[in-house]
């Protein structure tokens, strides 16, 4: 693409965090592609921003700037199918930042959609999972639109980028430095570089905002029960909450407890391995809750390929693959399974752990007559001679005919 478009000028539609890079961005993509800057800020449930970022985005040059609060959206299309599919990337990880990703996309599509834009830039770097979430979700949602990554194109450090604010009078408010990368949303808080990117160096206090450590968490245990009904939450104690509510609540709750602390060696899709910590308490709460009600009311194959399709389903989120066909899908096979994840778990938050203690549901597959060994007993004990010689049959015939061979 060349550097100025002759004639009207296009547009673009620039996510827009209200930071240094995407506001130098504004700026940029003006000079260098001539085109007008509509500046999108998507909330998914981060802190809000402590000024007006829209009006900035304006005064820094933006043709238009748009809030848009997506929370909602966010939690019902991306947070419960991945709480349905107990998504954990690399069983460690509950790909909070992964599965916000697609909601932001989608509506910066819309927005460019509605705008007659052809044109969406986004603020990632060419080292990220981020950069391959945001291009692949754009072209597979719209293959006509081109993307434009300002951070992949300029080589500014982050000195060169204020000096660039400075001589381009970009106003901009530059925080105190922090060592730390962070991203956060609803379903969980990220955190990578400084001291983190020692892999045998534990992540000081300092790494941590949402969680109490654990060695500071109440000395008391509490118990939280969680309602679900076709495998997702609808309330907890009792009372009924919208999902948003839910979760905003049982962050709370359980980071009181240092519950959901993770520090993982992850592999990125661009093939480096990275250090990096999350705290997602309502995330690991309601996993560690929605398993224990699978246990209790999905019979066991079906469980069990479940944990396959699980697996996939991460690493589909995770590597930037979430509008396709193969994730709806899955999404299909999953919410079958969930039709009767109906119920109540108890769970128990103590010093960082979450634990379940307790489960019901009218859908229970748990039989007390056949699993007691007190009386009332309805398990057919005669069956189990019959079922075990069969069961055993092929390694008793095998050992029989290797044990024939001459050493
Ligand atoms: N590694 C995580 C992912 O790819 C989080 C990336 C963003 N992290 C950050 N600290 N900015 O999903």
């Amino acid at each position: 693409m060349g550097k100025k478009v002759a004639g009207e000028k296009k547009k673009v539609v620039l996510a827009y965090s209200g930071g240094l890079d995407t506001s130098i961005a504004i700026r940029w993509l003006q000079e260098r592609y001539d085109l007008d800057v509509i500046a999108v800020a998507i909330n998914v449930g981060q802190p809000p921003s402590s000024d007006d970022i829209i009006a900035r985005a304006k005064v820094i040059g933006a043709l238009k700037a748009e809030y848009i609060d997506v929370k909602e959206e966010f939690v019902n299309d991306y947070i419960w199918p991945s709480l349905k599919a107990n998504a954990m990337y690399q069983n460690a990880y509950p790909l909070s930042t992964a599965i916000a990703r697609p909601v932001i996309v989608k509506k910066l599509v819309e927005v460019a959609k509605r705008e007659g834009a052809k044109f969406i830039a986004h603020g990632c770097t060419a080292k990220g999972n981020d950069q391959v979430r945001f291009d692949v979700g754009i072209f597979s949602l719209d293959p006509s639109i081109e993307i434009i990554a300002p951070m992949r194109e300029w080589v500014m450090t982050r000195e060169e980028e204020i000096e660039y604010a400075r001589v381009n009078d970009v106003p901009i408010i530059v925080k105190k430095e922090s060592p730390y990368s962070t991203d956060e949303n609803l379903w969980g808080r990220s955190c990578e570089c400084g001291i983190l990117e020692d892999p045998w160096e534990e992540p000081p206090e300092g790494a941590w905002e949402w969680t109490t450590s654990p060695k500071n968490a109440p000395d008391e245990p509490e118990y939280v029960e969680i309602m679900f009904e076709e495998g997702i939450p609808v309330g907890y104690n009792g009372k009924k909450k919208d999902g948003v509510t839910l979760i905003t609540e049982l962050n709370k709750m359980a980071a009181k407890h240092g519950v959901g602390r993770i520090d993982h060696i992850e592999d990125r899709l661009v093939g480096i391995k990275s250090r990096e910590t999350y705290e997602c308490p309502a995330a690991t709460l309601l996993i560690t809750a929605h398993r224990g009600l699978e246990f209790l009311t999905i019979q066991k194959d079906v469980l069990e390929f479940k944990r396959t399709v699980e697996q996939k389903y991460s690493e589909l989120a995770y590597n930037g693959l979430w509008f396709g066909v193969l994730r709806e899908s899955l999404d299909r096979f999953i919410d079958e399974t969930q039709k009767f994840v109906t119920g109540s778990v108890r769970v128990k938050l103590y010093k960082g752990s979450a634990v379940v203690v307790g489960r019901r549901s009218e859908y229970s597959l748990y039989d007390e007559g056949l699993s007691t060994y007190a009386v009332g007993d309805v398990f057919d004990h005669h069956s189990a001679v019959g079922f075990i010689y069969c069961w055993g049959l092929p390694n008793k015939t095998t050992t029989k005919v290797h044990t024939r061979k001459k050493k």
